[in-house]
């Protein structure tokens, strides 16, 4: 490590703090609106995802309750392989349940498309996903998402619950990571 600085370590900020504040407002009120009189269940997908559900939620301003699940994706590359282990299953019987699920970002959409499979499975009354983040040069399966904050390049980007090895959740903005972290 070479700084203790996190911000030496990008080279461009993406999206930032306000832009992700007043973006993450303006899909809560959709979602308010789309969900009036209906019985709202948030299920964030960890660790990514803790972020955008902490003010996501706070943005809305119906009762909502919120759960999560943890994955892993594995397979012999470092990409998503589309198989997923389940590492941390929901509290929640969702069967009859309209289900928001709350993704930081869909980069091939494998992890998501299996979860959507998995969620009907059990019975939702309906689900619909919202993510901060998209790559849609990335997208090896088309995700029908109702909620999307911003599509971005195919970069590797951390910041704002997203980590590479575990670290830069912290950053308030969405970044792209210089090389030299990966040297
Ligand atoms: P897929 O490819 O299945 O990816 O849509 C889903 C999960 O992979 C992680 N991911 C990233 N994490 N920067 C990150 O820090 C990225 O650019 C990135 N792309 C994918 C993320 O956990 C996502 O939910
Ligand atoms: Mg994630």
């Amino acid at each position: 490590m070479e700084s203790s600085d996190i911000r030496n370590d990008l080279t461009e900020i993406l999206v930032t703090e306000e832009q992700i504040n007043n973006k993450l407002r303006e899909l809560a009120a959709q979602i308010d609106a789309d969900y009036a009189g209906k019985d709202l269940l948030l299920v964030g997908v960890l660790k990514g995802a803790v972020m955008v559900m902490a003010d996501l939620s706070r943005a809305l301003t119906q009762h909502v309750q919120i759960d999560w699940m943890a994955v892993s994706s594995y397979g012999a590359s470092t990409k998503s392989s589309g198989v997923v282990q389940i590492r941390k299953d929901l509290d929640t019987d969702i069967a009859g349940r309209h289900v928001l699920i709350v993704e930081d970002i869909i980069d091939s959409g494998l992890t998501l498309s299996w979860l959507l499979d998995n969620f009907a499975a059990r019975g939702a009354a309906s689900i619909e996903v919202c993510a901060l983040l998209r790559k849609p040069e990335a997208a090896k399966v088309e995700i029908d998402c109702r909620y999307v904050g911003f599509d971005i390049p195919n970069d590797f980007v951390v910041g704002y619950g997203l980590d590479f090895a575990e670290r830069y959740r912290n950053l308030r903005d969405v970044a792209v990571l210089a090389p030299h972290v990966y040297a």
